[in-house]
């Protein structure tokens, strides 16, 4: 690990193609393990050349500053490549822990609904765990604080106009069209009545590429047409979480109601037993959907798929 740190540093630092011999001097290991370390920074997103002369850094990937990080008020658990996020915030959360999961890549990233949640480098996978003194029936506004917190976030800093749709689906909005740009997965466990922890998980695609079967999704990259510093991004949206836990259930409604794209629009809902058609026309004070129907029936929605028709 630290060796790969100060290659890193000695090729940074060189103009010219370093030996692995010279290398291997300087921090006394041999030739053999310089090169294996560099195989395994080539597969972290490096790109060193190999010369006769020796080894040339020619690109550094585009991590994200893990000291940056520290700025806020919980342990950073920072991985390049792992499973999902999830997986180890739920870990920390049975110790007891409070703190940020991050990772560069996840190979098995989860989305609502038991969707998969493709994760490449470039994007914003992490997961908060965290303690609220929350009753199981406030649980729900969690995922309106993170949508809330992502959206206003994006929308400072940069200037981009961002819309949500329930339950927690942050979309970009450009004309008719809207994208989706971030999504929240929320998994708690409780203990009688009393929240243990919640892992909030957020995917947001920033200078990530979209795949092409992803028609609805789009990367800020892709919009703003330049790359993005995750670390600030990161640090609003947690700050604003933090924000967000100290204030009334009403406040965070009627905050997530003014960035709503969903409320006053035809949806249809789905859910595993059922498809719902209606107008949303708000939340009610208990977080669920509220819709009319073509009856003129008043339907509470508390989870499903949610679609904007356009008619
Ligand atoms: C959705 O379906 O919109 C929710 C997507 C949530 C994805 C994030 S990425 C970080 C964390 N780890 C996961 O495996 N999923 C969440």
């Amino acid at each position: 690990m630290k060796n790969k740190k100060f290659i890193i540093k000695i090729l940074e630092k060189a103009s010219e193609p370093v030996s692995g011999e010279s290398i291997a001097k300087k921090l006394g290991i041999s030739r053999t393990a310089v090169w294996k370390n560099v195989q395994a920074l080539k597969k972290e997103g490096y790109q060193i050349e190999t010369t006769h002369k020796g080894y040339r850094l020619i690109n550094s990937p585009n991590f994200i500053d893990e000291e940056i990080l520290k700025k806020l008020p919980y342990k950073i658990y920072y991985f390049k490549k792992i499973s999902s996020t999830m997986n180890v915030a739920k870990e920390l959360g049975e110790r007891g822990e409070e703190a940020l999961v991050i990772a560069e890549i996840q190979t098995s990233g989860r989305g609502r609904l038991g969707r998969v949640w493709i994760s490449p480098e470039g994007g914003i996978w992490m997961s908060l765990v965290i303690k609220p003194s929350f009753s199981l029936k406030e649980a729900f506004l969690l995922t309106y604080i993170a949508s809330l917190a992502i959206g206003l976030a994006i929308k400072e800093t940069t200037g981009l106009k961002i819309k949500l749709k329930w339950p927690n689906d942050v979309l970009y909005q450009k004309e008719n069209e809207e994208k989706k740009l971030a999504g929240v997965l929320l998994e708690i466990k409780a203990e009688v009545d009393q929240l243990k922890y919640a892992v909030i998980g957020i995917g947001i695609n920033v200078n990530n590429e979209i795949n092409s079967f992803e028609p609805f999704a789009v990367s800020l990259k892709e919009i703003l047409k330049k790359e993005i510093k995750r670390e600030d991004l990161i640090i609003e949206i947690v700050r604003k979480i933090q924000k967000y836990l100290k204030m009334s259930s009403e406040k965070i409604i009627s905050d997530w109601k003014k960035l709503s794209s969903t409320l006053g629009k035809a949806v249809k809902i789905i859910q595993p037993q059922r498809e719902i058609r209606g107008l949303a026309f708000d939340l009610a004070e208990d977080g669920a959907l509220l819709l009319k129907t073509k009856e003129g029936k008043i339907e509470k929605i508390y989870s499903g798929d949610c679609i904007h028709l356009r008619y």
